[in-house]
C-alpha cells in the first residue's frame, strides 16, 4: 500500500495519508542550523550538535510515536485542529505532506478553512522560517483563533532528560511583544539563547508549560486552547514553551499568513546584556526583520531552491525508468547531502546524543557529495585526518562541534586508516585538486605534529602492513567495517559496550579479509596518487605490499567457493563452510571482489554465485549465512542479535553495492542492476505497509530472511547506505567514473536496456553522454565519440574550457 506519491517535477514527496507506517521525516537546514519534522510535524531543532545545541526538546520513542513538534492549534467554534492531523488527531477533510529540497509544506483542511505550513532554513540564516497560511474556502466569515507551540529544550539534549533536581529550577524567559526568548543558563556560561517570533501583534503568550497544557492533558488538548485563550504565562524554571495566541478572521475566500522565526543566537562575552538581566535582542531582531513579510520568505524559499536546482544540475539521467531517475537525479544525492550535515548524529533512529562523526563514515560519505559541494569536502577531509594518530590509527569518531578525537570510544579499529585514502582519492579523482596532498595537517589535532596529507595516507597504508597478523593478514583490533564482529571483545558482563570494550588483544590472532580486500582496492589508489606526485619508489614499495596482499588472501582467504571472513582470537577461520553458522559474509566477498582478487582464475565469479546462492533474498543480500542462532563470545555484538537483524543477517543496505560493483567487476550487469533493484526504496513504494520507512530514503537495515518479518526496513536516513548505492549505481553500473585524469565512461548495464543518457559536470565542462547497446550486452566499450568525432579511449578528457562536450559511447 501507498501512503502518497512522488512528484518528480518539484522533486517532492507528497504523502496523503497522515497515518503513515512509521513517522516519515524530512530535514531542514544545510549548514549550521538544522531540524527535523516529521510528516505530522513532529521533530526538533539545533545548532550544529544535536547533544549540545539541543534547541527545541523531542521525546523520542514516546507513546504516542513521534511527540512533541513544531506545531499549530486551531480554534475554529468548538472544533479544534492541527494542520499536520497531529497532535489533536482531529478527522480532516483533507491532509497533505510534501516533504521537499530541505523544505516541508504541511497543509489540512477543515469545515472550509484550510491551513498551510512552510518550514525552512533559509540559507545561511540561523533559524528556522513556518509561514502559516490561512485560506477562508467557506462562503461565510471565519473567526479563528491560533496557537503556536513548541517546547524549550535546556540545550545539552542528554541532561535535559535526566537532570530534572536541576533543570526544573534554571528555566527562564523573556517576552517582548511577539517574540519569546528562551534564555536559560545565559546568565552564566552560555553566549547564547534562542526565540520564536510572529510578525503580528499577539492577543496572547504563553511561556510555561503547565499553564499552557495543564499538567495532566497531552499535546492533544492544550488547556489553553479549549479555554480559547493564552493564560499569558511567563515560566519560572519547570519547562519553558513557546506559544502565541492570534486571532485571525477571514472574509470568504480570503488567505492570511503569519510568519515564525525560531531561531538562535551567540553574543560576545561583552555584548551579551541590553541592561541588567535583560539580553541583547539585537541579532535575533535582525534575523526577524529579514523574514516579516511573505515576499522575503517566499524570495528565501526561492534562493533555497536555486541553491537545489545547482546542486542537482551536476550528475542527471534520463534512463526512461522513472523510479531509477527520480533516485539518482533527486532522493539519492539529497540523502547523500543529509548525511554529509548528520553524519549518523540524528535521525528518528539516532538520537542525537549518541555518537559523533565517524572516521570511517565521514570518508565514506564523502563519495556520495564530493561532486556537490567539493569545497566542503575537502575541508571534512583535512578535519578527518586532523584526527588521526601519528602511528596511522585513528579516533573511531569525533565531535562535531570541537572536531577532537572522541577519547570514550578511542582507536584500534583497523579498517580506518584506509577509508582516508579512499576518501582523498575519491575527492582529487573528482576535482584534480592534487594540491590538497601537500596541506600540512596535524596529528590528534596538535599542531606542533603536522605534516602533509601525503603523509597520512602513507601512515594510513603503513598501519595495514604494521599490524599483520599469523596469517599475513591484517590484524582486526577492536572491528573492521562490521562493528559488531568483536573479535577481542570476550564480554560476558551485560554492562559492558561491545563497542568500548577490548578484553583480549594481546595476544590476538584475530584477523580480517575484509580489510585485506579494502587494502587491496584502495592501496591502488595510494600507489597512483604516488605515481601522481612523482614518488615511483614509494609506488613501488607500495605495489609490492598490495601484490603480497592479494597473494596472501588467495593463500589464507579462499574457502574453495568463497572468502572467508576473518581468522578469530585462536586463529580459526570465521565465515568458512568449516563454521556451523556463519559460513558465508558479505563483506569480504564485497572487498574481494571489488579488487578483482583471483578474477582471471573464476574466484570472484565463484564468490559471487555463493552470494547469489547463499546470501540473496527476496529484499536484499543478507549480511551472513546462516544466521547465528546463539551467542558466541568470540564474535561479540553480531550474534547478540536475533537473527536476520542488523549485522546478524539482516539486508545490510550498505555493503549490498560492494556486490554490486563486485558483479560489475565479473561484467554481471543484469544481477548487477537485480541488487540494486532490490533494495532502493523508490522501488518499495508500493510495499510500504511492509518496508514501513520512507520510500524516498534508503534505511541501514531491511531484515532479512531468517528474521520474523523480513523485508521490514529500520534506521532510515543516516548511512553509508546512501553514498555506496549512489556511488554503485552512478559510477559503476552506469559507468560514469571520474578518474584522475578524465571522466571514465564504463557502463555495466542490464542486457536488456537499450541504453541512457546522462549529464555530467566535472572540472567545469559538461558533458552530454549518450550510451547506446545495441546488442544487449552489460559491459565493454566498442565505439566512443566525443563531439561527433571518433575518440581513442573511453577515459574522456578534461578540456578545460567550461564548454558543453558530446560523448556518445556504444557498447558491443
Ligand atoms: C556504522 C558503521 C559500521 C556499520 C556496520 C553502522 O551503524 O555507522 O560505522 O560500519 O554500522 O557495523
Amino acid at each position: 500500500m501507498k501512503y502518497g506519491h512522488f512528484d518528480d517535477k518539484n522533486r517532492e514527496y507528497v504523502i496523503t495519508n497522515p497515518c503513515t507506517p512509521w513517522p516519515w521525516i524530512n530535514y531542514l537546514g544545510s549548514e549550521d542550523f538544522f531540524s527535523l519534522i516529521s510528516n505530522s510535524a513532529g521533530g526538533y531543532s539545533f545548532y550544529k550538535d544535536a547533544k549540545f545545541r539541543r534547541i527545541t526538546r523531542y521525546r523520542y520513542n514516546n507513546v504516542p510515536m513521534d511527540s512533541g513538534g513544531k506545531y499549530f492549534y486551531i480554534k475554529d467554534g468548538d472544533s479544534i485542529w492541527s494542520p499536520g492531523w497531529k497532535p489533536c488527531k482531529t478527522e480532516l477533510d483533507s491532509y497533505e505532506c510534501r516533504h521537499g529540497m530541505n523544505y516541508t509544506v504541511i497543509t489540512g483542511e477543515k469545515n472550509g478553512v484550510s491551513a498551510s505550513v512552510l518550514y525552512f532554513v533559509p540559507l545561511k540564516t540561523w533559524a528556522e522560517v513556518q509561514k502559516l497560511t490561512l485560506t477562508n474556502n467557506s462562503g461565510e466569515v471565519k473567526k479563528l483563533k491560533v496557537f503556536s507551540f513548541v517546547e524549550w529544550c535546556l540545550w545539552n539534549a542528554a541532561s535535559d532528560m535526566e537532570n530534572f533536581q536541576r533543570n526544573f529550577s534554571t528555566g527562564e524567559v523573556e517576552i517582548q511583544g511577539s517574540v519569546i526568548y528562551h534564555k536559560t543558563e545565559y546568565k552564566e556560561r552560555r553566549d547564547h539563547y534562542a526565540y520564536y517570533s510572529v510578525n503580528v501583534p499577539v492577543q496572547g503568550f504563553d511561556t510555561d508549560r503547565e499553564s499552557f497544557f495543564d499538567l495532566y492533558n497531552g499535546f492533544d488538548e492544550p488547556q489553553v486552547v479549549a479555554e480559547g485563550k493564552s493564560h499569558n504565562s511567563e515560566a519560572h524554571g519547570w519547562s519553558p514553551i513557546a506559544s502565541h495566541y492570534i486571532e485571525a478572521e477571514l472574509k470568504p475566500g480570503e488567505s492570511k499568513d503569519f510568519i515564525f522565526v525560531l531561531g538562535y543566537v551567540e553574543n560576545n562575552a561583552d555584548e551579551k546584556w541590553e541592561s541588567k538581566n535583560i539580553i541583547n535582542k539585537r541579532k535575533a531582531k535582525e534575523t526577524i526583520a529579514k523574514f516579516n513579510t511573505s515576499s522575503k520568505v517566499d524570495a528565501a524559499l526561492d534562493d533555497l531552491r536555486k541553491y537545489w536546482d545547482n546542486l542537482l544540475s551536476i550528475y542527471t539521467i534520463d534512463s526512461g525508468d522513472e523510479k531509477l531517475d527520480r533516485m539518482v537525479n533527486i532522493w539519492n544525492q539529497y540523502q547523500c547531502m543529509i548525511t554529509f550535515c548528520f553524519s549518523r548524529s540524528a535521525s528518528f533512529f539516532e538520537s542525537g546524543i549518541g555518537r559523533g562523526m565517524g572516521f570511517r563514515d565521514s570518508n565514506q560519505d564523502l563519495i556520495g557529495f564530493v561532486h556537490q559541494i567539493p569545497g566542503r569536502a575537502r575541508e571534512r577531509i583535512i578535519d578527518i585526518a586532523s584526527t588521526q594518530f601519528p602511528d596511522g590509527g585513528c579516533y573511531h569518531q569525533y565531535q562535531p562541534m570541537t572536531k577532537r578525537g572522541n577519547n570514550d570510544i578511542g582507536g584500534g579499529f583497523n579498517d580506518d586508516p584506509m577509508w582516508l585514502i579512499f576518501g582523498t582519492a575519491g575527492y582529487i579523482k573528482e576535482t584534480g585538486d592534487f594540491n590538497i596532498l601537500d596541506e600540512m595537517v596535524p596529528f590528534d589535532n596538535d599542531p606542533s605534529s603536522a605534516r602533509s596529507l601525503f603523509d597520512h595516507l602513507t601512515v594510513s597504508f603503513d598501519h595495514v602492513i604494521d599490524n599483520l597478523g599469523p596469517h599475513g593478514l591484517p590484524l582486526i583490533g577492536r572491528a573492521d567495517w562490521n562493528d559488531c564482529l568483536n573479535l577481542n571483545c570476550f564480554s560476558n558482563d551485560p554492562d559492558e559496550s561491545f563497542q568500548t570494550t577490548e578484553n583480549k588483544t594481546e595476544g590476538s590472532k584475530a584477523e580480517s579479509v575484509m580489510i585485506a580486500g579494502l587494502f587491496v582496492v584502495y592501496g591502488r589508489d595510494y600507489i597512483d596518487l604516488c605515481i601522481k606526485s612523482g614518488k615511483s619508489a614509494e609506488a613501488d614499495r607500495a605495489q609490492k605490499h598490495v601484490e603480497a596482499m592479494i597473494a596472501t588472501i588467495r593463500k589464507h582467504g579462499w574457502d574453495g567457493e568463497w572468502f572467508i571472513r576473518a581468522y578469530d582470537y585462536y586463529g580459526r577461520k570465521v565465515g568458512s563452510h568449516e563454521n556451523e553458522e556463519g559460513k558465508i559474509f558479505i563483506e569480504s566477498q564485497g572487498m574481494c571482489t571489488m579488487a578483482g582478487i583471483g578474477l582471471n582464475e573464476g574466484l570472484c565469479t565463484k564468490a559471487l554465485n555463493a552470494v547469489k546462492e547463499r546470501l540473496d533474498c527476496q529484499h536484499g543480500i543478507v549480511l551472513n549465512n546462516p544466521a547465528f542462532t546463539k551467542y558466541y563470545i568470540e564474535y561479540g555484538e553480531i550474534s547478540s542479535y536475533p537473527a536476520g537483524y542488523k549485522e546478524n543477517a539482516g539486508v545490510f543496505c550498505h555493503n549490498n553495492p560492494w556486490i554490486m560493483i563486485g558483479e560489475t567487476v565479473v561484467g554481471n550487469g543484469d544481477r548487477a542492476w537485480e541488487y540494486y533493484r532490490k533494495i532502493c526504496p523508490s522501488y518499495l513504494e508500493e510495499i510500504s505497509d511492509l518496508h514501513k520507512t520512507e520510500p524516498y530514503v534508503y534505511a541501514q537495515m531491511i531484515a532479512g530472511k531468517d528474521a520474523y518479518k523480513p523485508g521490514e526496513a529500520k534506521n532510515s536516513w543516516l548511512t553509508g547506505t546512501a553514498s555506496w548505492n549512489f556511488y554503485a549505481i552512478t559510477q559503476y553500473i552506469l559507468g560514469i567514473r571520474p578518474d584522475f585524469d578524465g571522466l571514465l565512461i564504463d557502463p555495466c548495464i542490464p542486457t536488456h536496456w537499450k541504453g541512457f543518457k546522462a549529464t555530467r559536470k566535472f572540472r567545469g565542462d559538461t558533458y552530454r553522454i549518450e550510451v547506446l547497446n545495441p546488442d544487449g550486452k552489460s559491459k565493454g566499450v566498442k565505439t566512443v565519440i566525443v563531439d561527433d568525432l571518433p575518440y581513442k579511449s573511453n577515459l574522456i578528457p578534461v578540456f578545460g574550457d567550461g564548454k558543453e562536450h558530446k560523448v556518445k559511447v556504444v557498447l558491443g
